[in-house]
């Protein structure tokens, strides 16, 4: 009777997939200036599976890593969302980014039984090999936060709108120094996260598509010349590299907040913990919030939004990660149940084997003056979290 099942799963899963990803267009995940646009219309498609067969079943959630505060929250709110709804939780942190570790994790996570996996990958194109096995034995897969790429076990995607991030993070930058109106010119460096991410193709690339006619005008300037997505790339999105590139940066640009300085206007950061090393630098080389330069960040980790009360950051993008969690249950259960699965996107997302149906949640610009009503008031964190 499960032989009969799994093959009912299957055989629903692939017509769900061809009807959701059949005629759209593929999307970029090399050209950063290419991504698209993400389709605003709402669209479901259906896997189904025994009813009978969800109360209980054990589900694999595998995160990146435990050294950055965004995957501990994901992690333990998909656990408690899931353990709410009924699920049993195989939650496997990677080490730090440890790639064999993650393979090894979502190995036992098949052999152990999980009936889903959902899995925010370390590196995106990792994963081709160990989940040839999911497939075979019809265990959908939910990629979580980051494509996966080059596989076609990848059953469903669940994001943010990473487009809009970078798009946001590049208006902000305009605004910031009035690109439109001051004469210029402004001197501004690029930064964003690793590069077997798939998400810094929208991230630098949505940022990119916004500044890059100030950059060909020449109202922008980017001295340092690096401004290749992977020149500004830092790998596994870590804090020292970062810092380290921006303390040479200042170095060989000689830039800093004194009269025989060059001026930096912007730094062009893709996340937080990026930018944390960013300001780790700048602070060193002497900026305070009396002359820092615009900066950008994403995920209101709680250093970063404390550099920004204290003006050393301008801002941050909030990804409120219960919404993401609780998108991703929705489609666990909708599988189990053999429901109607809840996307809105089936265009943005190409994984190299044809577009995954995705569903994209809004990410929010935060900064000083937003930031108590999107973090505290939501109960997302604190006053005491943010205290300096
Ligand atoms: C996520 C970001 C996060 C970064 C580093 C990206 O894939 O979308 O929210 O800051 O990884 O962990």
């Amino acid at each position: 009777m499960k032989k009969f099942f799994a093959a009912l799963l299957a055989l629903s899963m692939t017509l769900s997939l061809a009807a959701c990803g059949g005629s759209a267009p593929a999307a970029s995940s090399s050209a950063a200036s290419a991504a698209p646009a993400p389709a605003s219309s709402a669209a479901s498609s259906e896997a189904a599976a025994p009813a009978d067969d969800a109360a209980g079943s054990k589900v694999g959630v595998s995160m990146p890593t435990q050294s950055l505060q965004r995957w501990n929250q994901d992690g333990s709110n998909m656990k408690s969302t899931l353990e709410g709804a009924g699920y049993t939780v195989d939650l496997q942190y990677a080490g730090d980014n440890d790639i064999p570790t993650q393979v090894a994790q979502i190995e036992n996570m098949i052999t152990g039984g999980c009936k889903v996996l959902v899995i925010a990958a370390i590196d995106g194109s990792a994963l081709t090999e160990v989940l040839k096995s999911a497939k075979d034995k019809n265990i959908p897969v939910i990629a979580y936060d980051r494509l996966i790429m080059n596989s076609d076990a990848v059953t469903y995607y669940a994001t943010f709108d990473n487009y809009k991030v970078g798009t946001f993070q590049g208006e902000f930058i305009r605004d910031a120094l009035k690109l439109d109106t001051e004469a210029g010119p402004f001197n501004i460096e690029l930064f964003t996260g690793s590069p077997d991410d798939n998400n810094i193709n929208f991230f630098f690339g949505g940022a990119m598509d916004v500044l890059k006619p100030y950059l060909d005008s020449g109202k922008l300037v980017v001295k340092s010349g690096q401004t290749e997505k992977a020149q500004c790339a830092t790998l596994n999105w870590n804090t020292e590299e970062s810092q380290k590139r921006m303390e040479n940066l200042i170095a060989s640009n000689n830039y800093g907040p004194g009269a025989d300085k060059t001026k930096l206007d912007a730094v062009l950061s893709s996340n937080d913990s990026v930018a944390n090393g960013i300001t780790n630098a700048l602070v060193a080389a002497g900026y305070t919030k009396d002359n820092f330069p615009i900066l950008t960040g994403q995920d209101c980790d709680k250093p970063a939004v404390k550099n920004m009360i204290a003006g050393l950051q301008s801002m941050s993008i909030f990804k409120d990660t219960r919404t993401l969690a609780d998108k991703v249950v929705g489609m666990v259960d909708s599988i189990m149940k053999g429901t109607e699965v809840e996307i809105n996107d089936t265009t943005t997302y190409d994984n190299g084997t044809g577009v995954i149906p995705s569903f994209l949640c809004d990410p929010v610009a935060a900064t000083v003056d937003n930031y108590k009503e999107l973090l505290i008031d939501s109960g997302y964190y604190t006053e005491a979290d943010l205290a300096a």
